[in-house]
Parts: C-alpha cells; sequence; structure tokens
C-alpha cells in the first residue's frame, strides 16, 4: 500500500526557468514522499478520502535556502551600516564566538529553527559557527523541525579573534571530524533524519590557511563531501585575498586549487558578484551553485551580482537571505529583492541585461536552490513533495486576481502571507 495525500487548491510551480504553471482547483498527489502529478480533476485511482482541502489558499514548492547562518538570526537587522569586513569584525565575530558555550547555542538556535519552523522555507544550505558541538545541536533541531539541510560547521584558523579563531589547521580539521562523527552516531541512532546532512564549511579563504584547505579538500574526497563558501563579495574582500594569495589568478582559483569549486565535490558559492569571467567560466565547468542574496548585498553595499548574465551563462544560481548579512529571513522577500537588485543592474551597469522576472525569481527560490538537494524545487512527477499552504487572504482587494497575479502579489506583499501548513518529502511539518 502507498503512502498517500492530496492536496487540493490552487497550485504553481515552476516548469522551466520562465514558465510556472498555475493550476486553479487542482490536486497535488504525493506518494510515498514523492509527487505523482499535478492534476486538474482527480483520477480515479486515487483514494478520494486522502484528500486535504485548502480551499481558497495557495499552495505552492517549499523554499529553498541556498545560504544563511544560522548564528547571526540573533541580530539579524544590527549593524547594517558597515561594510562586509567592518560587519564580520565587530559585529559578527564576537557573537559567533558565544557558541563555544553549548547552551547558549541551544537556546539561541532554537528560536532560529522555531522562526524558520512557521516560514515557506523547507531546505536551506546553512553555516554553523566553528564549534562542533554546537553546529549538532543546529543539525539536531532542524531535523526535528522537519526541515531538509545541508549544515556546516565553519572553519577558520586565521584573521580572526581569539575567541573564535580555531588554533590550527590541525585543530580545525580535528574539529570538522569531530562534527562528522557525532552527526554520523546521531545519524546510526535515528536521532538525525536523513534529509539533515554536513556540508564543509571553510568560511572564505581570510579565514583558512592554505594547510587547512588542503585538508579540507582532501577530506572532501574522501568522504564524499559537498562544500559552501563565499566568493567574490566585496572589493576590500577580494583585495584582501589577492594579497594572502597572490599566486593565484582569482578568488575563486583559490578554491579550485583544493577541488573546492564544484566537480567532484557539489558546491556552493555565496554571492560571486564581481566575479571575472575567468571565474565565471570556472564555476561553470565545475557546476557550482551560485547563491545570490540581494538583500545582504545591498545591505553591506557590496555590489549587485550580475544575474542575468549567470543565467544566460548555463551557471546554477539559487537564492539566500544569508541571515544576517540579509535582516530578513523570508525567501520570498529575497525574490522580490532579486528582481529590484535585477533592475538596478539593468539601469545602472549594463542595460543589455535584461531585469530578472517573477517566474524567473520563483524557479531560482524553488528549483534553481532546489536541485542542489536532489529532485527538489517543484512538483513534477518523482520529485520531493515539499509543499506549503501560503494563505494570502488578508491582502483585502476588490481586484479581481488571476492565480498568476496572486502569486506575484504573495512575493511583493509577503509580510501579509501566512503559512498554515507545510510539507517535506510528503511529511506534514507544520
Ligand atoms: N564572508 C565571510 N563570512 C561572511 C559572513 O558571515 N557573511 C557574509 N555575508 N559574508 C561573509
Ligand atoms: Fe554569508
Amino acid at each position: 500500500m502507498k503512502n498517500t495525500r492530496i492536496l487540493h487548491g490552487n497550485i504553481i510551480y515552476s516548469t522551466s526557468l520562465t514558465q510556472l504553471a498555475a493550476k486553479e482547483d487542482a490536486f497535488l498527489v504525493m506518494e510515498d514522499g514523492l509527487c505523482a502529478g499535478v492534476f486538474d480533476a482527480l483520477p480515479e485511482s486515487f483514494p478520494k478520502d486522502k484528500i486535504e482541502d485548502y480551499g481558497e489558499a495557495l499552495i505552492i514548492p517549499g523554499l529553498v535556502d541556498l545560504h544563511l547562518h544560522a548564528p547571526q538570526f540573533a541580530y539579524r537587522g544590527l549593524g547594517m551600516d558597515l561594510d562586509l569586513i567592518d560587519w564580520l569584525n565587530t559585529v559578527t565575530f564576537p557573537e559567533e564566538a558565544k557558541y563555544a558555550h553549548v547552551a547558549y547555542a541551544q537556546k539561541a538556535y532554537e528560536l532560529f529553527v522555531d522562526t524558520l519552523r512557521s516560514t515557506a522555507t523547507t531546505r536551506m544550505a546553512v553555516f554553523g559557527t566553528v564549534h562542533s558541538e554546537a553546529t549538532v545541536q543546529l543539525a539536531r533541531l532542524l531535523s526535528e523541525a522537519g526541515f531538509g539541510a545541508y549544515v556546516g560547521k565553519v572553519n577558520m584558523d586565521r584573521n580572526a579573534p581569539d575567541s573564535l579563531r580555531e588554533e590550527s589547521a590541525a585543530a580545525s580539521y580535528r574539529e570538522t571530524l569531530d562534527y562528522l562523527q557525532k552527526l554520523s552516531t546521531l545519524k546510526s541512532l535515528g536521532k538525525i533524519s536523513d534529509r539533515v546532512k554536513p556540508i564543509l564549511t571553510p568560511r572564505f579563504v581570510p579565514s583558512c590557511t592554505p594547510q587547512l584547505m588542503e585538508n579540507l579538500g582532501e577530506l572532501a574526497g574522501e568522504q564524499h563531501l559537498p562544500v559552501q563558501s563565499h566568493l567574490s563579495e566585496s572589493k576590500r574582500e577580494i583585495a584582501w585575498v589577492k594579497e594572502l594569495e597572490p599566486g593565484f589568478e582569482n578568488y575563486g582559483a583559490v578554491y579550485a586549487a583544493y577541488g573546492m569549486m564544484g566537480n567532484p565535490h557539489p558546491s556552493i558559492m555565496a554571492h560571486c558578484i564581481w566575479s571575472d569571467e575567468k571565474e565565471v567560466e570556472m564555476m561553470r565547468r565545475g557546476g557550482v551553485y551560485v547563491a545570490h542574496c540581494p538583500q545582504s548585498n545591498t545591505n553591506l553595499a557590496s555590489g549587485i551580482a550580475p544575474v542575468r548574465h549567470y543565467l544566460e551563462t548555463g551557471l546554477h544560481v539559487g537564492l539566500g537571505t544569508d541571515v544576517a548579512g540579509g535582516y530578513s529571513h523570508s525567501v520570498l522577500r529575497t525574490m522580490a529583492d532579486a528582481i529590484q537588485a535585477s533592475k538596478l543592474y539593468f539601469r545602472c551597469v549594463d542595460e543589455s541585461k535584461k531585469p530578472l522576472t517573477l517566474p524567473e525569481v520563483f524557479y531560482l527560490g524553488t528549483l534553481g536552490g532546489g536541485s542542489f538537494f536532489g529532485k527538489v524545487g517543484t512538483f513534477e512527477k518523482g520529485y520531493e513533495a515539499d509543499a506549503v499552504i501560503l494563505d494570502d487572504s488578508a491582502i483585502k482587494t476588490g481586484y479581481e486576481m488571476t492565480l498568476s497575479q496572486r502569486i506575484e502579489r504573495a512575493v511583493y506583499l509577503s509580510e501579509y502571507c501566512r503559512v498554515t501548513a507545510k510539507y517535506v518529502a510528503g511529511q506534514r511539518v507544520l
């Protein structure tokens, strides 16, 4: 007997980068955690008693946050008048140092996960801190709340205060092994779900010595681990990388030297605002995922990422809130921010790069980042059944809306929308 759930309502999902399917009064069939299809009328072969009726609400795929920092959630909205490096040194690093205390981390991560539970996010690639135990707790809480997640213990063995910096490359490597071991033990005890996985997380080149990068690159190979980091976010950061690692032709080449620019290890690089053509080509060849974080890029005055160019080049692109470079943890909000940033790029930087459209940013926030997690991000047959029920009834209007107009409005007016139910791989998690 198959485990079947059928959601009835107004169903919206991407069928390609540019196309949204919008089906009123339709049925999304989930079987054993996978989508079995979206139907205008329910075929006889499916059991009618399994229908969960969501009436007028919108049913959309779970959203994917391809880049955020859980320990930065506590101070989101602070320090937004600083640039990246000053913000890291004065706000971020002192706070992250506190996660050495497991009780502090536990409380902060409970608040983080509790808040994220009631959002439309179902999957995330998230940074913890350098601390193994605290990051294990983050993974456990995300698992309990039903999220799919790649959770990274951060590596930093240079250019950080003593309270945060790991003692040596060897110490950072050992702490990483400890993290992987603890996660694997909890998994074998059934205390962490298979959808919550480790990801290697060298913070960025200025934080990691060549020895540490080499160790992590080897570990990725030995244990078949994906990698996440930051790349070409701010001009000051790029100049610093050039100074620290003068032998490389660009910033990305440092990661590439250690096997961290995609193939053979899947990798996510956040920001990529100032990547030159060689770096872009390196990312394309490696199948690297760019996590586009438009709100963070504006807040830290980092710049505007040329997302249209990346899409034209064939790069994988997803959306990141980059909490707390981004003060908002909403991926719906990030979609609107991505459109706005692309309009400024078009008008102020390069008029040959057309602004992103609503269907395109919807794709980036679902399938674009979702494919990093496997078959995730849409309702086509065979995809993991991640679904969100979005109640937009608080946006009062007398205007007759089509379904496509309703989702457009929900992106721009996301603060008025409420998530009333959520499913990850067919399981109800809210
Ligand atoms: N580069 C290195 N660390 C960070 C961080 O925590 N946030 C952002 N936005 N960029 C970084
Ligand atoms: Fe970040």
